[in-house]
């Protein structure tokens, strides 16, 4: 059985998904999200080759991001941490890491698109530098045959 918390002093690292680790991404996935990513999703974006990084302590997986590059440009596509390791300053870490990836990949801006709902998330966005631009209506699916406005939001690297 893996271990289900960190053991004290476990050092927490980045490590590149592999398709073994979908069960443990989904687990975290399905339970921070309304409108989750299927399995399917993560396959096509490891297949894609975008970077798809977790963030681990020991055996046990604190979260995740998935992140793709442009042209002079990265965009995040996905950022999660499991509810039990959230509010603890991973996020400004992990979005620390987004940026030194986007930088290394000649990204003069990263990208990032976020329920207009999801103002928690914004908020530890701004934190980081990231300003709201625009907004794409009904970009997101919501309840029963209702969509969601993103906010796209950006930050100059
Ligand atoms: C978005 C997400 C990754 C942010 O992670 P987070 O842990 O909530 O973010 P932070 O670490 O910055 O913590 C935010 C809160 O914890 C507090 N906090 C930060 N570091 C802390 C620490 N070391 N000790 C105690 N509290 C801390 C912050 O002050 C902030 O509090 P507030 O909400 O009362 O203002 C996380 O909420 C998440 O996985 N959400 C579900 C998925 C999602 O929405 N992803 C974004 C899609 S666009």
């Amino acid at each position: 059985m893996p271990k289900r918390t960190p053991e004290a002093g476990d050092q927490a690292y980045l490590v590149a998904m592999e398709l073994a680790d979908l069960d443990a991404v989904m687990d975290i996935e399905q339970r921070v999200y309304t409108h989750p990513w299927s399995r399917a999703s993560f396959s096509d974006v490891l297949e894609s080759g975008y970077a798809v990084q977790l963030l681990k302590a020991g055996d046990t997986l604190l979260g995740y991001f998935v992140v793709m590059q442009g042209v002079e440009e990265a965009h995040l596509l996905n950022i999660a941490l499991a509810p039990e390791y959230q509010r603890q300053g991973w996020a400004p870490l992990m979005l620390e890491a987004v940026e030194i990836w986007a930088l290394a990949h000649s990204a003069v801006w990263l990208w990032l698109e976020v329920r207009s709902s999801n103002t928690r998330a914004q908020a530890v966005y701004r934190a980081r530098g990231f300003e709201p631009v625009g907004r794409r209506t009904g970009y997101y699916a919501a309840g029963r045959c209702q969509r969601e406005d993103a906010v796209v939001m950006r930050l100059a690297l």
